[in-house]
């Protein structure tokens, strides 16, 4: 071996009594809005909230097509609204609720890889880290304080 690179990655979660009160806002949005996604066949619901650097605050679910790969993911419908509306805002705060299906506790879940690509994207437009914050059960917020935590070996030149 010639070399060996490593990049260390962490999650910090939090109980409700840490949350700041925007996180507690976009966590409440995020998870009103899983309730009412559009996912009749996998039923998986899922609520993205994004917070803008001017206080805006955007949200969205998933949206599923019955040629399954055409639907899309609650963090990618969020972004590119708000992104597409606020072109020179950064978002700064990105929070993501889900559920297996209506009725059940909620699942802890991450961003996809094509979520993580295009958070990386905003990221790198504005040069600002987004915050991503996922709920799960018992009100445990997991941050990740960008998305170098979830996406390491992004698309980049290793040598620049
Ligand atoms: N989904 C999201 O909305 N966000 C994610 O980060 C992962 C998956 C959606 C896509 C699909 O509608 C359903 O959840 C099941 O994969």
């Amino acid at each position: 071996m010639k070399k060996r690179i490593e990049i260390n990655v962490a999650l910090e979660v939090f109980a409700k009594e840490e949350w700041s009160e925007i996180d507690a806002s976009l966590l409440a949005e995020a998870e009103r809005i899983l309730e009412i996604a559009h996912a009749p066949y996998s039923n998986f619901l899922v609520g993205a909230a994004l917070l803008l650097e001017d206080g805006q605050i955007f949200s969205a679910n998933n949206q599923e097509n019955v040629s399954f790969p055409v639907g899309v993911c609650a963090e990618r419908a969020v972004l590119s609204y708000a992104m597409g509306n606020n072109p020179n805002t950064a978002p700064v705060k990105l929070a993501i609720v889900a559920k297996r299906r209506a009725g059940m506790e909620l699942a802890t879940v991450t961003p996809c890889g094509l979520c993580r690509q295009t958070i990386n994207e905003y990221e790198f437009k504005f040069g600002k880290p987004i915050e991503i914050l996922m709920l799960g059960p018992g009100d445990e917020m997991y941050r990740a304080s960008g998305i170098d935590q979830l996406l390491p070996f992004r698309f980049s030149d290793l040598n620049s």
